[in-house]
């Protein structure tokens, strides 16, 4: 399945695993309802609440995903929680340069093929890991002597990778790593920029997109979390130039890899918000945190807030199942523990994305606008309440609840109005529209609107509030 590009006015449709999530929610029953509901001002018996990170996710339109390596899938642990945890995989190794080409035009897809026939058969996306990398890049290809030979074996490489995972890749990193780490925002040095030059990556990007034309293409990297850092400002400049001279680029990958000489920065939104701004998704590709206990967990639960407050952020994926297979293993930097177990870090992420197992992260102040209307054809009604789910030096998350009146309902819509200068900058579970000015949003189920009499389903929007903190103002709820 590819994914479209999803902007504050028009929100992905929910997927079917969200809506098999909802479903079981119902039957949570109000008690774990409750645990889950930190600052709710209102509450309306059942509500929807996902158990997993995956089905958690795909409720707030995102995926969320992990690196998978192909000699752990025989590993029973390893693959029951890589089932029931994720819906997107990414190859740890299998589809690097030299694992997939380690002599010269000689291809070798089995164990990436592996990957990849999991994945299918279970449902899942695969984003595709990586073209053009200066890493695990075969010898062979930093032999060659001429820009020409240069050229050749990358636009071959580009050609037969994405002409074998064809129509199964939802992203590709195209380009890794290509920028130099420190205070300079220089290219890397790596074998294509010396025999290439600068035009390189863009080469790289055009091949892609003529390879697999509906593949969503990204440049990925590390150490661009910081929107103060020269490393950042050089990815953006030159995503800047990309949309502005129409080379094809879909996606920004930020790696977060954080530990205490790479922290999550504060200004982490801003820096997603920023290039999400360029008319590019940004997704978390290789997440993982040094650390344990609450002061990970707290981590965790900021990067995820700081992709859910982006419309454009599309998914997460962290690197890797469990802490005995990471790649910094000594950091314990993932959401499992050695033994499969749930960390205080997967309780944190699973409650930032909505789903139960934790509180809802610790929003504060502002009181939930109540407004009980009803309406409607016949004797087809609903009631609407809102609460303010979480808070941040900015912004702010709203949930509304629809609860069907004493009749079933087939459809619904509400609308929600915010005060000048906020704005709303994401919303999810819901399909939304708007009036000219921007201030009025028509929120109507995605899919299926269909509610039992006495039922509910929620959907939630976060609201820059540029300095203005009231809560948004929720016109009558129609039903039919
Ligand atoms: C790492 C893998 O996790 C390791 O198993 C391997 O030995 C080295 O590469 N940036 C990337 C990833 O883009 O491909 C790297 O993965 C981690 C840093």
């Amino acid at each position: 399945m590819i994914d479209t590009p999803h902007t504050a006015e028009e929100t992905r449709p929910a997927r079917k695993r969200a809506r098999s999530a909802l479903r079981n929610a119902l039957v949570l029953g109000a008690t774990a309802a409750l645990a889950a509901a930190g600052t709710l001002t209102a509450l309306t018996g059942t509500a929807s609440a996902a158990s997993t990170l995956a089905t958690a996710a795909a409720e707030k339109g995102r995926y969320f995903g992990t690196a998978v390596a192909a000699n752990r899938l025989g590993e029973s642990d390893y693959v029951a929680t890589l089932n029931r945890e994720f819906d997107s995989i990414t190859a740890e190794n299998e589809m690097k340069w030299d694992a997939l080409e380690p002599s010269r035009n000689s291809f070798n897809f089995a164990t990436a093929d592996r990957i990849v026939n999991h994945a299918q058969s279970r449902g899942m996306k695969v984003r595709g890991h990586t073209l053009v990398w200066h890493s695990q890049l075969p010898s062979w290809v930093s032999g060659l002597g001429s820009a020409a030979e240069v050229r050749s074996a990358m636009n071959n490489h580009i050609n037969r990778v994405m002409g074998q995972y064809k129509g199964k890749i939802h992203s590709w990193d195209v380009v890794n790593e290509a920028f130099e780490d420190g205070s300079s925002g220089a290219r890397r040095n790596s074998v294509f920029q010396q025999r290439l030059g600068n035009g390189y990556i863009e080469e790289a990007f055009r091949t892609a997109r003529a390879a697999d034309p509906n593949a969503k293409l990204c440049y990925n990297d590390y150490n661009t979390d910081n929107w103060n850092h020269a490393k950042t400002q050089a990815v953006y400049n030159m995503v800047r130039d990309f949309k502005a001279r129409g080379v094809p680029i879909d996606c920004v990958g930020f790696q977060a890899h954080f530990n205490s000489g790479n922290p999550v920065p504060s200004n982490y939104h801003t820096t997603l918000q920023n290039f999400a701004d360029l008319g590019v998704d940004v997704q978390l590709t290789e997440l993982d945190i040094a650390g344990s206990g609450s002061s990970q967990a707290e981590q965790y639960r900021g990067v995820v807030q700081a992709c859910l407050a982006v419309s454009r952020c599309t998914g997460i994926t962290v690197w890797g199942v469990t802490d005995k297979y990471s790649w910094r293993s000594s950091d314990t930097p993932l959401l499992f523990d050695g033994n499969y177990n749930k960390k205080p870090a997967y309780d944190a992420v699973l409650a930032a994305l909505g789903g139960t197992g934790g509180g809802t992260g610790g929003g504060t102040g502002g009181t939930g606008g109540t407004d009980g209307g009803t309406g409607g054809g016949g004797d087809a009604s609903c009631t609407v309440t809102y609460e303010q789910t979480d808070r941040w030096g900015d912004r702010f998350n709203g949930r509304v609840t629809v609860k069907a009146g004493s009749r079933s309902i087939s459809t619904w819509s509400v609308t929600v109005t915010v005060a000048p200068p906020q704005k709303i900058s994401a919303t999810w579970n819901g399909t939304p529209s708007w009036d000219s000015s921007g201030n009025v949003m028509t929120m109507r189920p995605n899919g299926n609107g269909t509610l039992s009499a006495g039922s509910s389903t929620s959907f939630g929007f976060t609201v820059m509030a540029n300095g203005n903190w009231t809560a948004p103002r929720l016109g009558n709820c129609t039903a039919s």
